[in-house]
């Protein structure tokens, strides 16, 4: 059989309102041109985000019934913490509330003033935690993942000549041992600001063994392992008759921790991970846990929470699911480029960007041409997707190389026929290009203006 199918039937609906066009003008007019600042009430499909919007399964909503809310040693942490042993090997496994605070707690402990973190690609929680410690965080992707059009199979590895260069610059001739400079090496998977792309188990060997060269510790920004793990079970030779459970246990063999914000691949709406090997590391961590979380057995979560997630991590290595999740996600790319909207090629795992320079390429960079097309997509259809461009990252004169519109899909939540109609919306938008008008700012806070800036139509 050639066509693949949604891998559940639907128990429960929530519905979904369509508003008039002269409605969603208002609406818009009034949120100042930002669709953060809208309410989802009034977005009919909603692609902000695959963080926190998944469906749960009915073995995680039974779960929530089951949870053990007690203070110390629920039941509930141990299901928890046994799931995320058998999946990832790791002893030391802390929740938390989200991927952030695990990225806040580590780099507490290991960063600071004068160190230097690199990875492929940052996220934006990551980076701001990292220096807001007083650290540098630097970006080291591959060529390759900087060119929308390259079609290279995994445009999220790092670049392993770079990185040794890194670590030769920042730790070598000093006498002193690297690690002293750079407290460890980070690479998310899969690389959600280069465009959702994956990286390969070879790439994640390579950093490996030039970590153990210089003695430094390798960690993962694992938010979406198990589609990294599937996207190298389809493209990396050699790799196609393992199951992507096994692959996701080598990645994470492969490392010395991880974060993970279970709101991505833990199907969950809230809930995070950070995984040590370190023991010494990992007791500093669950000090910082308990300062600011909760307690090391459940983090700032509820006993329920814990049951969500860790049947979410059993279920997601499942490869009915992450092939429908794939192949999804790749239909809508493949759909929007037959309709002649560039795109970040190949279609990444959880999102599809686009190239909002090349859609609006009657707008100026500094006329904000990716929020130009959120505007348009919303006024036109109801959809709400995001600006990963000027508008997010071009605070303070900085000129993003990319201006991307980010059209993120939840697990689990729309239809093969949801997904029909935001590339209907989408193509039509595309035809009509022209009539997108570039904006400019009337209002920004001092910081991570993405989130509540406002703007006006020029
Ligand atoms: N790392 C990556 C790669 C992420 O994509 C995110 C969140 C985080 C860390 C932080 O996790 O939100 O649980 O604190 N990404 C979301 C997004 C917000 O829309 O891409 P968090």
């Amino acid at each position: 059989m050639k066509t693949i199918i949604e891998p559940f039937r639907i128990k429960v609906v929530e519905p979904i309102r369509m508003t008039t066009r002269a409605e969603r003008e208002r609406i818009l007019r009034e949120a100042g041109y930002n669709v953060f600042l809208i309410r989802a009430d009034d977005v009919l499909i909603d692609l902000l985000t695959d963080s926190g919007t998944g469906a749960m399964s009915s073995l995680q909503w039974s779960g929530m019934m089951r949870g053990d809310e007690s203070y110390a040693g629920a039941k509930s942490w141990h299901t928890f913490r046994d799931q995320v042993h058998e999946l990832t090997g790791f002893e030391h496994i802390l929740p938390t509330h989200q991927g952030r605070a695990s990225e806040r707690i580590l780099f507490e402990l290991v960063g600071g003033p004068g160190k230097v973190v690199p990875n492929n690609n940052h996220f934006d929680t990551t980076r701001a935690n990292i220096e807001h410690t007083g650290a540098k965080a630097v970006d080291l992707v591959i060529e390759e993942g900087k060119r929308p059009a390259s079609r290279h199979p995994f445009k999220g590895n790092i670049d392993l000549q770079k990185l040794e260069n890194l670590i030769e610059e920042v730790g070598g001739g000093t006498g002193v041992s690297p690690v002293e400079h750079i407290p460890l090496v980070m690479v998310t998977v899969t690389n959600n600001s280069g465009g959702g792309q994956p990286v390969s188990l070879e790439n994640l060997r390579a950093v490996r063994k030039l970590c153990d060269k210089y003695g430094l510790p390798f960690f993962l920004d694992a938010c979406r392992f198990a589609e990294n793990a599937y996207f190298i079970k389809l493209r990396e030779p050699g790799q196609q008759d393992r199951s992507a459970r096994e692959i996701v246990r080598e990645m994470f063999e492969l490392v010395d921790g991880a974060t993970i914000s279970a709101k991505k691949d833990g199907l969950v709406n809230i809930g995070g991970v950070l995984l040590l090997r370190d023991d010494a590391l990992a007791r500093r961590a669950d000090e910082l846990l308990i300062l600011t979380e909760g307690f090391v057995t459940y983090g700032g979560l509820a006993g329920r929470d814990l049951e969500a997630m860790a049947q979410g991590f059993k279920e997601v290595v499942h490869e009915d699911y992450l092939h429908y999740r794939i192949r999804s996600t790749e239909y809508l790319g493949e759909k929007l480029m037959a309709a002649g909207v560039q795109i970040v090629e190949p279609p990444g795992g959880h999102a599809i960007y686009i190239d909002a320079k090349h859609f609006c390429a009657h707008i100026p960079q500094h006329q904000f041409p990716g929020q130009a097309l959120v505007c348009g997509l919303y006024r036109h259809a109801g959809i709400r997707a995001v600006e990963i461009g000027s508008v997010m990252f071009g605070q303070g004169g900085n000129v993003p190389a990319m201006e991307l519109v980010r059209l993120a899909i939840p697990r689990r939540v729309y239809t093969q026929s949801h997904l029909d109609y935001v590339v209907e919306a989408t193509t039509e938008v595309f035809e009509q290009r022209d009539q997108l008008r570039g904006l400019e700012i009337v209002s920004e806070p001092a910081a991570l203006r993405h989130f509540t800036a406002k703007f006006r139509e020029l």
